[in-house]
């Protein structure tokens, strides 16, 4: 079937949705669109058999729903309406959840039904997991059930009379505000988890006014209610009423219609705001009984190492990086065979961090020491000759993320799970050793067509492609304890010694071949040129990303991906080219 995915941002859903529709043979379109003009445009132009919403926030006219059937996905369970579904869904600390796939009508959300889906909201989880998580997985079940439905032609949708319809309203901040002095912790953290990571909860600190992403608990830290108590990596940690919690990102509050703030490491945003507090190091081995947050961990089982990381949005900024090559080389040392690399569930990583290099005084010098730390960690994990490492992709992976994963020797993936192993899109080459570790995965042909493509993969082709090595059933609340049995299991299942040997003298061979330097030095040439020439789409690209320009006001960023140029990679001795 011909079908148009029309979507406010390719998100990560809109990109599974793409993906999975295609990889089931039908011939799937995207377009982006930023209001009525640009989506009826859009369906002119394609003349789709049917059009698909995963995400959308501009209502679907009648001129197309008139004329073509619209399925739209609404986060919600059958008879749930409204644009807050999933805030107040976690708001109200509701257990179960849903998704509904219902047909475009006058009435947002009212249409009648061709698939819904329902799943377990897990405890602890914020909004935007969720969403990347279970709901996507529901989405895209509900989806593939109803376009097979429809391409049936004997199916008809159900009227929404038979459900019970609640129409909620949007959750204003006024609603979200936090009450320190009033609030526990309990109540705090579903607060700052339903506003995860957009839009974050507006509060006063510190004199000024911010949004604040994300929160963890805290079992040991007391004080003033409302108080910054200490910091962590990058994380302040603030009193409530009956203890405390760790905020890790804070966005500035701008007036009226000036700039969108960037969301940073909460300590980077405060600056000389921040009053003296204690900076407590994060914790690499935590004991079972405490609550407290740190995005790096460290735990053994048996012959296994579990290094695990949580990094905001997937991004990993210089500082992260070091901090996680630091915990990476003490799992080093520790008496193991298998180092299991990766996150228990979300972003495995989305590679350098924007954000913090377009706040940074230089963004060039920036991004210089961001590529050159994530390098240093990947070149780590490609020459451990010692054991076998694997890396755990729980949840999305792009750009450089994407290459970290294939810097292992094994790659286990999540099934829901989308790999953008391109750069292009932000006006980069690229390093972390792309140039060894995926024409060594795919062939040099295949490795050109994924980096001019630049299109999102689904786990299942990622695996056909040779990206991944296996494929992790079920849902992200499971992905953890899934990847803990599999790791236990290739202890058991294989000759892991001879496994080692094997591994070290292929990399030896390799090394002989042409030396890991050489292939650093040839992709930080190119990123050189790029971060330092003020002229390249990169920094438009990074500044409209950043900022979350709608489509209508990207002309910079068009504009930009317009003038890439066509460069050659050159891969494993041989040439491709890619047309950018
Ligand atoms: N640096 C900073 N922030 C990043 C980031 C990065 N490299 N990658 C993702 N994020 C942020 C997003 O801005 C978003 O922020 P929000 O929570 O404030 O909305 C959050 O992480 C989640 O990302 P989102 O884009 O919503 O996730 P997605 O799964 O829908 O899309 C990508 C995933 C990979 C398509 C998209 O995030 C992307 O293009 N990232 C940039 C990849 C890149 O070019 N990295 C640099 C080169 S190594």
């Amino acid at each position: 079937m011909r079908i148009l995915v029309v979507a406010s941002a390719f998100n990560s859903l809109a990109q599974r949705v793409f993906a999975e529709l295609g990889d089931r043979g039908h011939t799937t379109s995207v377009a982006v669109v930023d209001g009525t003009p640009s989506l009826c445009a859009a369906v002119r132009r394609h003349r789709p058999e049917l059009v698909v919403a995963p995400m959308l926030t501009t209502a679907i006219p009648r001129e197309v729903f008139s004329r073509h059937t619209c399925l739209i996905v609404h986060p919600g369970p059958p008879g749930d309406r409204g644009p807050a579904s999933l805030d107040r869904a976690l708001t109200d600390g509701e257990v179960r959840w849903g998704v509904t796939v219902l047909q475009a009508e006058e009435e947002l959300d009212a249409g009648p039904v061709w698939a819904s889906a329902g799943f377990a909201v897990p405890p602890g989880v914020t909004k935007s997991e969720l969403y990347r998580g279970e709901v996507a997985d529901a989405a895209v079940a509900a989806l593939l059930l109803a376009v097979e439905r429809f391409a049936s032609r004997s199916w008809t949708p159900r009227a929404q009379t038979g459900f019970p319809v609640r129409t909620r309203p949007w959750l204003p901040q006024g609603e979200r505000r936090i009450d320190w002095a009033a609030q526990p912790t309990e109540s705090v953290l579903r607060t700052l988890r339903a506003a995860d990571s957009q839009p974050g909860v507006r509060d006063e600190l510190l004199g000024g006014e911010w949004f604040l992403h994300g929160g963890h608990g805290e079992d040991r830290l007391r004080g003033r209610p409302g108080a910054v108590l200490a910091t962590r990596a990058g994380a302040i940690c603030r009193a409530t009423a009956d203890g405390a919690v760790w905020i890790p990102q804070l966005r500035r509050c701008r007036s009226g219609d000036g700039p969108r703030g960037i969301k940073l490491p909460a300590v980077t945003a405060l600056g000389d705001a921040l009053p003296a507090v204690p900076d407590v190091p994060a914790p690499l081995e935590l004991p079972a009984h405490r609550e407290t947050w740190s995005d790096i961990r460290y735990t053994e089982r048996g012959e296994v190492g579990f290094v695990r990381f949580r990094f905001p949005g997937g991004a990993m900024s210089a500082v992260q990086c070091r901090r996680l090559l630091n915990a990476y080389r003490f799992a080093c040392r520790r008496p193991t065979s298998v180092i299991v690399l990766g996150g228990e569930r979300d972003f495995f990583s989305n590679g350098i961090d924007l954000n913090v290099i377009e706040a940074a005084a230089d963004p060039a010098e920036e991004s210089w020491a961001n590529i050159n730390a994530m390098d240093d960690l990947v070149e780590a994990v490609l020459t451990t000759t010692d054991r076998l490492v694997v890396a755990a992709v729980a949840g999305n992976a792009a750009a450089g993320g994407a290459m970290l994963a294939l810097a292992a020797d094994e790659v286990w993936c999540r099934a829901g799970t989308v790999v953008n192993p391109h750069y292009r899109l932000m006006g980069l080459y690229g390093s972390e050793y792309w140039t060894y570790t995926l024409p060594r995965r795919v062939g040099a042909a295949r490795a050109a067509t994924l980096m001019a493509e630049a299109a999102p993969v689904s786990a299942a082709r990622a695996r056909a492609l040779g990206l991944v090595d296996r494929i992790v059933p079920g849902p992200a609340q499971e992905f953890a304890g899934a990847v803990t049995r599999m790791a236990a299991d290739l202890i058991g299942e294989c000759d892991v010694h001879l496994r080692i040997a094997v591994k070290k003298a292929a990399r030896e061979r390799d090394e002989s071949l042409k030396p890991l330097a050489a292939y650093r030095a040839e992709e930080l040439e190119r990123m050189r040129a790029v971060f330092f020439s003020p002229d390249a789409p990169y920094h438009a690209l990074r500044s409209a990303f950043v900022r979350k320009r709608p489509p209508g006001d990207t002309a910079e960023r068009f504009d930009a991906l317009s003038r890439l140029p066509r460069q050659d990679m050159h891969i494993a001795g041989k040439e491709a080219v890619c047309e950018f």
